[in-house]
């Protein structure tokens, strides 16, 4: 297990949540009163997803689900695994897709792919707290991100090495 002080800090807890409430404007903008299906994709988006819905402030519904890509290093393996992608009837539903970060794309292609094929929505888009644009290999952009973010690990706030440090409050990147 690496130590925290090996952790550099890259965005503080106030800065994220500063750019979590400026998403949350534009999202309570765009839906007003419409019911939005929340989608949580864990185990990374679980504190981003918690913050962001306390700020909303159309009628929400919360469903969870599971998906795995990174091992247990620290480059995506490209192959993406539904742990547990049950979900309710999203036809003709208003979707957003939670996510921790899009680095390569794989996973968002991979989760988008698959609910297009299963549902026909009324809308989805797809938001995410941080953006490694410069990792990109799927054909695939957020349509919502709070963070621009350069190509170095990130620990905190949700995300994890090797399980570790979800729990931090901020974000910081270490040196692999
Ligand atoms: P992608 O499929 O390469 O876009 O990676 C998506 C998933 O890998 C994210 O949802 C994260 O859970 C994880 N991930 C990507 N970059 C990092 C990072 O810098 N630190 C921790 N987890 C990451
Ligand atoms: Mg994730």
């Amino acid at each position: 297990m690496i130590n925290e002080s090996d952790i550099k800090p890259l965005l503080s807890e106030e800065e994220i949540q500063n750019g979590i409430k400026k998403l949350a404007n534009v999202l309570n903008e765009r839906y007003k009163n419409q019911e939005v299906y929340l989608i949580c994709v864990l185990k990374g988006s679980v504190m981003f997803f918690t913050d962001l819905a306390k700020l909303l402030k159309m009628p929400v519904k919360m469903e969870f689900i599971r998906l795995s890509s990174y091992g247990s290093g620290t480059t995506s393996s490209g192959k993406v695994n539904a742990v547990d992608i049950k979900l309710p009837d999203l036809n003709d539903k208003n979707v957003l897709i939670i996510e921790d970060i899009i680095d390569t794309g794989h996973t968002a292609k991979f989760l988008m792919d698959f609910l297009n094929h299963n549902f026909k929505f009324k809308d989805i888009k797809f938001c995410a707290l941080l953006d490694k644009k410069i990792k990109r290999e799927a054909n695939i952009e957020a349509d919502y991100y709070c963070f621009e973010v350069d190509d170095k690990y990130l620990v905190g706030y949700g995300l994890d090495i090797d399980g570790h440090y979800r729990n931090l409050p901020y974000i910081g990147y270490i040196e692999v």
